[in-house]
């Protein structure tokens, strides 16, 4: 095997990021440009989804927002053929658009509890199965989904997210033989704590809740959204073609940090 030179290596190929117009979303649609790849942005904001297409285009390729909310199929359906129609493949697929709040279980309505399922596991196989579709016609590519190690361990006051994020690590394990022979490689990035305004938002919202999170990092820091997307580059690039149904943990070590009992070697 020869190694691919890494800077161009998805120049003539073309990505589709969802919830690409902000954080972890928007380093992964600008570090595939950085690669010389075509990449659209899809999302509900076009303010946001346009200011990740300049910073794409600024590396000198081409670049588009797609308007489009991830829960409505039929929009998801369109939009993915537009972009097909207007490009002529999808070679990867970045589902990472994500709702979330942290709310009491007893608390949440089946209202909250859809909104987020359906952005992160309905949505998710909206995309899925639209673009799957045309990478199973046109001979193959990669699809990565964002989730979070709560899909695992779980996670208080995030049932939605963590039940809906859980399905997807089954979706992406189905999927993985279910297309295997067929070249369309499945994988999951499971990024920790990461520097973004949404993330932050919706569950580190004061100092104090920050510190807490922070503390829980072996790795004593957070990840920046561009770390993140190195990771989701390495996935999405041949470098990782025999890597499929895989969840990449990328969080400084907090999951495994997770102690049942009190660390002794603090006490000494
Ligand atoms: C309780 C809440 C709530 C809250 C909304 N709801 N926020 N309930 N506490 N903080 C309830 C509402 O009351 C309503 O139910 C239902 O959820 C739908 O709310 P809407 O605002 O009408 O929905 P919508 O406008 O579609 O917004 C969807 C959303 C929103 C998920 C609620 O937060 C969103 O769009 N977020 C996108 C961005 C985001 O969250 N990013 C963070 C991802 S970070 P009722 O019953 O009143 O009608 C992430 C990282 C995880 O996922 C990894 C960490 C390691």
């Amino acid at each position: 095997m020869t190694t691919p030179d890494t800077s161009t290596e998805f120049a003539g190929r073309v990505a589709l990021v969802t919830g690409g117009g902000s954080g972890i979303g928007q380093a992964i649609a600008v570090r595939w440009a950085a690669a010389g790849g075509t990449v659209a942005v899809l999302g509900r904001r076009k303010e946001a989804l346009e200011e990740t297409v300049r910073l794409a285009e600024a590396h000198g390729v081409s670049a588009e927002a797609v308007v489009c909310d991830v829960r409505d199929h039929v929009a998801v359906a369109d939009a993915v053929d537009d972009v097909v129609t207007r490009h002529g493949r999808i070679d990867a697929l970045v589902n990472n658009a994500a709702g979330n709040f942290v709310v009491p279980s007893e608390d949440l309505s089946p209202n909250g509890w859809k909104a987020v399922t359906d952005i992160v596991l309905n949505g998710t196989f909206y995309c899925t199965h639209a673009v799957g579709r045309h990478m199973l016609a046109q001979g193959g590519g990669t699809i990565l989904n964002v989730i979070a190690s709560y899909a695992w361990h779980g996670h208080p006051g995030t049932v939605h997210s963590a039940a809906a994020k859980g399905g997807v690590v089954a979706m992406t394990r189905t999927l993985a033989v279910e297309w295997g022979a067929r070249n369309v490689r499945v994988n999951c990035i499971a990024p920790g704590p990461t520097e973004t305004q949404g993330a932050g938002a919706a569950l580190w919202p004061t100092a104090e809740a920050r510190a807490d999170v922070l503390a829980s990092v072996p790795a004593g820091r957070f990840a920046s959204p561009e770390e993140i997307a190195e990771s989701a580059a390495f996935l999405l690039s041949d470098r990782a073609a025999f890597v499929t149904g895989d969840v990449l943990v990328a969080d400084g070590a907090q999951w495994l940090g997770k102690a049942i009992y009190t660390d002794p070697l603090a006490r000494t």
